[in-house]
């Protein structure tokens, strides 16, 4: 398993970063065995695997429990679980012991968090307890909401500033990485340079140090909206839909299962069961 110092090192020797998300034991299985250097456990959760319309319903409990689900599929890659909505913005007593809870039961390597300004006390807190933490600047999705929906951010150069800004101070409250999410390719490059830590990017370009996708989009799989960032490296969904289908095809057509799907009892002992 790789870790945060080899993570920096991986970008001091310009090595980029690949995470993918997973939510269960075979989409961990499967990105551990294609040697992914990180995995993320995102609360897009919600919306890809549990069908809610934004991360906000997802909760403590249920990070957990795909958190766990896949750390059982990865052993041995390095885990970033998202803290979700609502758990880290009341007291920074709580969010330490809600972080303390996350990291023991789920086996993490680390948590993310979405933001700045409030959030820097809670990155320092959680790094001086010993957690890991990989800070989330530019679209937040668990403040879509505010946002005013899911839109490119530091795009002017004010709110670029901002950014940049933004992404000195979690660096220096500890964050081991970040993540940039849909910022424009320029102001990507910017911050990835000003940085020591590396920056994840994800519709933010090709300068970030590493970058992350949604495994249900990459993959195409389940039939949500694929944002404009998004590479489909595969269309898994089509396969899962053909499957399904014929397979019912077959059980009403009384095609499946044939006697080689069956278990077939010896002759004799069939003779007495009839008598
Ligand atoms: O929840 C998630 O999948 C994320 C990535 C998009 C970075 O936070
Ligand atoms: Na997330």
């Amino acid at each position: 398993m790789k870790t945060t110092a080899q993570f920096l090192k991986m970008k001091e020797q310009g090595e980029k970063i690949v995470m993918i998300t997973a939510y269960d034991y075979p989409g961990a299985k499967f990105s551990e065995a294609a040697g992914v250097d990180m995995i993320l456990v995102g609360d897009s959760l919600g919306m890809v695997v549990l069908g809610y319309e934004s991360t906000m319903r997802v909760t403590v409990d249920d990070m957990i429990h795909h958190s766990k689900a896949v750390r059982r599929g990865a052993p041995d890659t390095f885990i970033v679980v998202d803290m979700p909505f609502g758990s880290y913005h009341g007291d920074v007593n709580e969010t330490l012991k809600t972080a303390v809870q996350m990291m023991q039961l789920t086996n993490a390597n680390a948590l993310k968090v979405e933001g700045a300004d409030d959030v820097i006390p809670v990155i320092k807190k959680l790094t001086d307890a010993g957690i890991p933490v990989v800070a989330h600047l530019g679209l937040l999705p668990q403040s879509a909401g505010v946002l005013g929906g899911y839109k490119v951010q530091g795009k002017t150069s004010e709110q670029a500033e901002k950014l940049i800004n933004d992404a000195l101070l979690v660096e220096q409250a500890g964050a081991c990485a970040v993540v940039l999410e849909c910022i424009p390719h320029q102001l990507t490059e910017i911050v990835s340079e000003k940085l020591t830590i590396p920056t994840i990017g994800i519709g933010a370009g090709a300068k970030a140090d590493g970058q992350v996708l949604v495994f249900h989009d990459l993959l195409q799989y389940g039939n949500h909206h694929i944002p404009k960032f998004v590479e489909s490296f595969a269309h898994v969904g089509d396969e899962v839909e053909r499957g399904i289908i014929t397979y019912t095809q077959a059980v009403k057509a009384g095609t499946f299962p044939t006697l080689q799907q069956s278990f077939t009892m010896k002759e004799d002992e069939l003779i007495e069961l009839y008598g």
